[in-house]
This record gives C-alpha cells, sequence and structure tokens, in this order.
C-alpha cells in the first residue's frame, strides 16, 4: 500500500500532468497561430490599395499578377481595412493609392488615415513602395500619394525606390512601376502589363431627357454588344475610348472618359445618361460632344471597369440614395438590382432644377414607387420655388427620419456632383449624425460616394 505522503506526491504529480496537457492544447492553436502570421507577413508582400471609384483597386490587383509571376506571394488588402500597428510587423509593402475631391483621400481610407495623425509606432522595419494616382489638372496633383509617402517616411519606413505619380493612367508612368517591380524581384524579364482591351458596342439609341432645360441637354444612351458582352455590377463605371469620335483622330491614345451605368446587364443594353460638356472656349467636350452627337449605329469602343466601392450592399439593410443631375444614373443601377433582389427599403432623394424639364426618368420612378421598390421618394426641384430647394434640404427636413433609417442599418449612397451637392450633402449629414457617426459610417462602408 501507498503511504499518505506518497498518495499525495503522485496525485500532485497527475494533477501536473493533467493541467501541463490542457495547457498544452490551448496553447498550441495560438503558437500556430502567431507562427503562421509571422511567415505569412515573412513571405507575402502587402499590397494596400485606396481607390475612390476602382482604378487603384484594379492596378492592385495587376500588381499582385505580376509579383506572383515573379514568384512572390503577395496579398491585396484595402487600406481601409488595415491596422498602423498592422504595418509594424510587415516587412514590405506596395501602396497603389489615388486621390479624390480636392487632393483628399478615397473615402474608402477614413478609418487609416485617422490613424495617420497619431506617431506612437514607428516603422522602422517596413519597406515600401507608392504608386500614386491622381490627375495634372487638378490643383493638388496626387495629394493623397504624396501625403502618405511623407507620413511613412517619418515613421522610419523606407522607401525601396521614389513613389511613381501618374497622371491620369499615364502609360509610361506605369511602365516605370512595372519596371520597379521587376527590379524588385531580380525579374526584368516579367511580361508587360496588358492595358484591359475595349470591347465592342454599337450607339443603338439616344433620347434627349431634358428638352427645354436651364441646364445643359443631357442623353439617355443605349449601347448594344456588338461583341463580347462584358459582365458588369450596378455601381460600375464605363471607360469609352473618344479616340475614334468623328472629329479627332490622334497619333497618341487619348485619356479615357468615365460615366456611371445606368443598367443592368439583365436589361440587354448599357445605358448612360450623358450631359453635353462645352468648354470654357464654347468647344464641346471630346467625349460628352461626340457620345451626344455621333450618328446612331457607329460602333463605340468602351470596357467596364469594376467600381466595387459602389456596389450594392451585399446584406439585407435599408439604402438611402441621393442624388442630382446625371447622378440619377448610378443610382437608377442601384435601384434595378435593389429590385430585383427583392430589397425593398428603399429611400430616393433627388434633386435637379424644374419638374417640367429635368425629371429624369420619371417612368422608372413612378414604376418603382408602385411597386413598392421605393418606401420613399423625395425630388428637389431647386428652381420651382421662390427659395432654392436642394438635396441636403430634404435632408435636413427629414432629419428625424434620416437617424431612424441608419439606426435601423440603412447605407447612404451619394451619386453625382463633387461641386456643389457632394460637400454640401455631407454636411447635411454631419450636422444630423454628428460628425463621429458619419466616420464610424464611412469606414464600415455605409457612406459611399461616386461624385465627379
Ligand atoms: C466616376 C465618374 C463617373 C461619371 N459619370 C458621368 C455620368 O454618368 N454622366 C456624365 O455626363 N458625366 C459623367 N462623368 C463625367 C465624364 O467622365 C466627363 O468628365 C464629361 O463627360 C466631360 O468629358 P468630355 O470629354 O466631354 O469633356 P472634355 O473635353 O474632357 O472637357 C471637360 C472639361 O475639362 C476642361 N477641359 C478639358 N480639356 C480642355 C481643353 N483642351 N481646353 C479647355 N478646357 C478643357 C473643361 O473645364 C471642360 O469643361 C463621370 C466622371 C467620373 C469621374
Ligand atoms: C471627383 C474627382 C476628384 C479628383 N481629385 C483629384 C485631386 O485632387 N488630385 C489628383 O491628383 N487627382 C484627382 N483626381 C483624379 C483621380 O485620382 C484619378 O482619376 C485616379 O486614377 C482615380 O483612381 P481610383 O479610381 O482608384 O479612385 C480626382 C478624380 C475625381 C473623379
Amino acid at each position: 500500500m501507498l503511504s499518505d505522503a506518497r498518495l499525495y506526491s503522485a496525485c500532485a504529480a497527475a494533477l501536473l500532468y493533467a493541467v501541463g496537457c490542457v495547457y498544452f492544447l490551448w496553447a498550441a492553436p495560438r503558437r500556430q497561430g502567431a507562427s503562421t502570421r509571422q511567415a505569412n507577413a515573412n513571405s507575402s508582400l502587402l499590397i494596400a490599395y485606396a481607390s475612390q471609384t476602382g482604378y487603384a483597386e484594379q492596378l492592385a490587383r495587376q500588381t499582385a499578377q505580376s509579383l506572383q509571376a515573379a514568384g512572390v506571394l503577395a496579398h491585396v488588402q484595402s487600406l481601409g481595412h488595415l491596422d498602423r500597428a498592422d504595418l509594424s510587423h510587415i516587412p514590405q509593402a506596395l501602396f497603389i493609392v489615388s486621390t479624390t475631391g480636392e487632393g483628399d483621400a478615397p473615402d474608402t481610407a477614413s478609418s487609416f488615415v485617422h490613424q495617420m495623425s497619431s506617431n506612437e509606432q514607428p516603422f522602422a522595419g517596413l519597406k515600401y513602395a507608392v504608386l500614386a494616382l491622381g490627375d495634372r489638372s487638378y490643383a493638388n496633383f496626387c495629394g493623397f500619394g504624396r501625403q502618405l509617402d511623407n507620413w511613412l517616411r517619418h515613421q522610419g519606413a523606407s522607401a525601396l525606390f521614389d513613389a511613381v505619380q501618374v497622371d491620369n493612367g499615364d502609360p509610361a508612368a506605369l511602365r516605370h512601376w512595372q519596371h520597379q517591380l521587376g527590379t524588385l524581384t531580380n525579374r526584368p524579364d516579367l511580361p508587360d502589363w496588358e492595358a484591359p482591351r475595349y470591347d465592342r458596342w454599337r450607339l443603338a439609341s439616344r433620347t434627349q431627357l431634358n428638352h427645354g432645360s436651364a441646364g445643359d441637354p443631357c442623353f439617355h444612351i443605349e449601347l448594344e454588344p456588338a461583341g463580347h458582352v462584358p459582365s458588369w455590377t450596378a455601381g460600375d463605371i464605363l471607360e469609352v475610348d473618344p479616340h475614334n469620335s468623328t472629329w479627332e483622330h490622334p497619333e497618341t491614345p487619348l485619356p479615357h472618359r468615365e460615366y456611371s451605368i445606368a443598367s443592368l446587364r439583365e436589361d440587354g443594353a448599357l445605358h448612360l445618361l450623358i450631359r453635353e460638356m462645352r468648354r470654357e472656349d464654347g468647344s464641346l467636350g471630346l467625349g460628352s460632344g461626340w457620345l451626344t452627337r455621333a450618328p446612331i449605329g457607329i460602333e463605340v469602343a468602351a470596357r467596364t471597369r469594376i467600381n466595387s466601392n459602389f456596389h450594392p450592399p451585399a446584406e439585407d439593410r435599408p439604402l438611402i440614395l441621393i442624388g442630382n443631375g446625371t447622378g440619377i444614373a448610378g443610382l437608377r443601377a442601384l435601384l434595378k438590382a435593389r429590385s430585383a433582389a427583392g430589397r425593398r427599403r428603399n429611400w430616393l432623394i433627388f434633386g435637379e432644377r424644374n419638374r417640367a424639364h429635368d425629371a429624369f426618368y420619371s417612368k422608372d420612378i413612378e414604376d418603382w414607387q408602385r411597386q413598392h421598390i421605393l418606401e420613399r421618394t423625395d425630388l428637389a426641384f431647386s428652381r420651382d420655388q421662390d427659395q432654392k430647394r436642394y438635396v441636403q434640404h430634404v435632408l435636413l427636413e427629414n432629419a428625424e427620419r434620416v437617424r431612424e433609417w441608419v439606426e435601423q442599418g440603412a447605407a447612404i449612397y451619394v451619386c453625382g456632383s463633387l461641386k456643389g451637392m457632394a460637400p454640401a450633402v455631407h454636411e447635411a449629414l454631419e450636422r444630423i449624425l454628428g460628425r463621429e457617426l458619419l466616420e464610424s459610417l464611412t469606414s464600415q462602408g455605409r457612406y459611399r460616394r461616386d461624385v465627379y
């Protein structure tokens, strides 16, 4: 028989062993998690993008493909989903970011930009490069890309090479970026990026929607596929090649013009709403002038571009759609998608000048109201009364209801003018919801803008 003392020590040893086993089983997955994370951080290069209308995201994916072709594992992530702490244990990162508004960061990066005001965690180990997308016709060329580059340097990160600034998709700048990728991966023979090919479309019909308007003429345009039919989602953009316009045949490629797509693929045609633009000297805008005058039946080279920032919410949540002018184009595609998905909690707030001339797509709006796809509709015609009334006034008049919808989980989508409408709507939403909540909606993807 065992003595009491030996019995106690045997029991204690068994207990210790059991506790040890439990600890080992508990800790193993955590050790594995940490080491996997470390391995990922060491072996996989981060490509972080910030995109307002989809181009930076497209280039981030192209960059990842090039790196993969060179045998380098890369993962693509939205800057808005990154924490600054994430950067402190990543050895290498490429940042592909556009600038929007007047030198601003894309909306999707707002939570990261917030963290850029604190300096608490220098990234001495981080090596990085920036591809900054912009357009020289704006005062603050590549503003956000340059801001991010400066900030990273001040945080102690070291640049792999100078930031590459891209003016309006300039192919030479993009070739330079690819060259740098080749040098970085020791693979100067990396295949060149192919510019996405334009598809062939036929200009099937054109109808002016605002006869007698105080504004410039706006046309509903239908393009039918004349070859491959690309797929697209509501919120996506059409890039039109103005190169084959009847009055301009330059030697070098012209930058494309972008238009919000106003229909779904199931409609059998791609719809646009285009306003004829005139330059300061009175001449017609290249893209809009061509598409609003070209003979019906001619071929149009154009390609769809994914704009995931403006896709309809995947989850079943209410939607507040706010827009003015040609901004109704993007909202129309969204409402068509909501209708197809049976999502009925939609509130449209749309503004134009006069109901008699500028009530774009009124037949569609009436149909959606009748079919209970639109739970609420507020149209603000600014010149139909003595006092100007715009979409931001509708929001302020309905502040309580806006708060209710947001409490019920609504997302807010804004499409149309960057000048005038978008900042005024932003200010109204800030007054109604408070700055903090609006910022939180932005980082949750519940406040999205496609403004130009
Ligand atoms: C994401 C996005 C979505 C859009 N969606 C729509 C839409 O749904 N519907 C719509 O109508 N538009 C839309 N636009 C605007 C559209 O892309 C074009 O900017 C617009 O049609 C004008 O292009 P254009 O080629 O006709 O004019 P351009 O020839 O490019 O001229 C446009 C303006 O640029 C200036 N400009 C350019 N070149 C010169 C020059 N040589 N001399 C003097 N001034 C010059 C002038 O201010 C002129 O008014 C969208 C833009 C973006 C970014
Ligand atoms: C409404 C709007 C505002 C813009 N503001 C700027 C700007 O201030 N500075 C700049 O360099 N480019 C500006 N651009 C150009 C964009 O940065 C450029 O088109 C870029 O390729 C867009 O990339 P994205 O689709 O990833 O957002 C602006 C473009 C739009 C449509």
